[in-house]
């Protein structure tokens, strides 16, 4: 047994390791708002951080970065198969998102994802010290809970799933739905994005297990176990700080004047992933030009696509779609050195991401589900001067937050062409309005907020009370 006292146990760790054809590794920060939200809250506890590296192969020794103990999980070629490519990101996936996309379900899937879930389980049983808190996240890592328990009941477990959880007649199609279900409930503390998840789930320990949830709670065995939601946030503070440095204003500039100096830039921002609605929201736009709504190029897009599960069948297919729509939106309506539609499939750094949401007029956070949308709190973060317009999902996380923003519905087309052009033509005042106080929600609903509400539910609020970012941000 070692001495971990705060462990936080995630598919994935904070950095990605990448080995070049000479054999010499670099770390590259991996991808996805668990990373941005999870990161500041385990430096401020020096916690421990138990996760894969995200390459097959034997796992790198463990290492210290930023106060941050790094614990590397091994996965092997066959693992990242199948439990991650195959059960976690082609079953549970589509299937925890609505089923946007048709869930794929196989028996040599479910045998790898409990293996996983079990080498997870050993290593932080082996690492915690007594009565530790263990911090398990997301859809990947059900089962950890329950495995704890077993071998380590001394542990104060908390569960948070990212993304939506599914009403019950959805969750019921899932091969080995008990099993995870009672994974789940080993945790003392399961945490949600939406209220809607939480009864979801408490539904289903009624509906699948014959418990008799009481509010929030539900028995289990001896144990009280708590359903709820905390939506998670953004470090705030931290990106009105980048967004106000003068590298940030002076880019943003110049990303302004590289598309020409439009009227109106619409921004998107996501994983190339098909809960994010890209295709939805490029057919959108490409109406609203047929329509002569919009016109080039006093209006451009602008789509970053993050590069994202590139192996899983769905996400190839999402692919060449997309790549095929923006060159075929070009094709009628870019000009010669004036593309319709600038697409970039590329990561890039926090200051660069800054620049292109502060650049923006509009930004189009809008997927068909999702569990919160971490970007739509970045880009209105990054709106130092209140004057850029967030069209948002009514299925993204943060609508539950952010109800100033132009709200649509993406399984719509006309609504979403409405929203864009809503927002594309409001006055300075109602955008500035709007902006301001989704500003002030997120000063106050930041992530260390989150990480506090979320620890002290699980008994620890020593642990939620030591996050505390040090700079506040300027007031309006
Ligand atoms: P998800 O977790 O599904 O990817 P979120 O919107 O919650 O969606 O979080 C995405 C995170 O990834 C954000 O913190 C965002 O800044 C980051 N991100 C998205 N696209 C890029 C990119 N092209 N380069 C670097 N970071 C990105
Ligand atoms: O938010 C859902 C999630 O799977 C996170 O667990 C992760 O941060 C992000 O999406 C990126 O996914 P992946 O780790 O599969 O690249």
């Amino acid at each position: 047994m070692s001495n971990a006292s705060f462990i936080v146990v995630a598919n994935r760790l904070p950095v990605d390791s990448v080995v070049d054809d000479e054999g010499n590794r670099t770390w590259r920060r991996s991808p996805g708002g668990l990373v941005a939200a999870l990161e500041p809250v385990l430096q401020a506890n020096r916690g421990t951080w138990i996760g894969w590296a995200g390459a097959a192969g034997a796992a790198p020794e463990p290492f210290e970065a930023d106060g941050v103990t790094l614990l590397p999980v091994e996965l092997s070629e066959t693992e990242v198969l199948r439990y991650y490519e195959g059960f976690s990101n082609a079953s549970l996936w589509p299937l925890y998102h609505d089923a946007v996309e048709p869930r794929v379900f196989r028996r040599s899937w479910w045998k790898s994802y409990y293996e996983v879930n079990a080498r997870f389980a050993e290593v932080c049983a082996r690492e915690a010290a007594p009565g530790a808190t263990v911090w398990v996240q997301d859809y990947q890592l059900q089962l950890v809970p329950g495995m704890l328990r077993e071998k380590r009941p001394d542990l104060r477990i908390g569960f948070f799933l990212h993304i939506p959880f599914p009403p019950v007649e959805l969750f019921m199609q899932l091969p080995h739905r008990m099993e995870i279900l009672q994974g789940l409930l080993g945790a003392d503390l399961v945490g949600f994005q939406r209220p809607l998840a939480a009864q979801n789930f408490l539904a289903l320990t009624r509906h699948l297990l014959g418990y008799r949830p009481r509010g929030h709670y539900v028995t289990v065995d001896d144990r009280l176990v708590r359903a709820d939601a905390f939506p998670i946030s953004i470090d705030t503070a931290a990106n009105e700080e980048i967004a106000t440095t003068e590298r940030v204003r002076q880019r943003a500039k110049e990303i302004r004047d590289e598309l020409g100096e439009p009227e109106t830039i619409i921004l998107g921002v996501d994983r190339l992933d098909y809960t994010k609605g890209i295709e939805q929201r490029l057919k959108a736009f490409r109406e609203l030009l047929e329509d002569g709504r919009l016109k080039v190029p006093k209006a451009v897009m602008v789509q970053v696509a993050t590069p994202s599960r590139e192996r899983v069948e769905q996400y190839r297919t999402l692919r060449d779609r997309v790549e095929r729509e923006v060159g075929r939106i070009n094709g009628e309506y870019g000009q010669v050195g004036l593309p319709a539609v600038h697409y970039l499939h590329q990561s890039f750094d926090r200051y660069e991401l800054a620049a292109l949401y502060q650049a923006a007029d509009i930004m189009a956070v809008t997927p068909l589900r999702d569990g919160m949308n971490l970007v739509a709190k970045e880009y209105v973060a990054s709106q130092i001067d209140n004057r850029g317009a967030l069209v948002l999902s009514e299925f993204a996380g943060a609508a539950g937050d952010l109800r100033q923003a132009f709200l649509v519905n993406p399984h719509d087309l006309t609504d979403l062409k409405d929203g864009f052009v809503t927002a594309a033509n409001a006055t300075l005042d109602d955008k500035m309005k709007r902006m301001r106080a989704m500003r002030r929600y997120l000063r106050k609903h930041d992530v260390s907020r989150w990480a506090r509400s979320f620890l002290t539910a699980l008994g620890v609020p020593e642990r939620g009370a030591a996050y505390n970012p040090g700079s506040q941000p300027a007031a309006d």
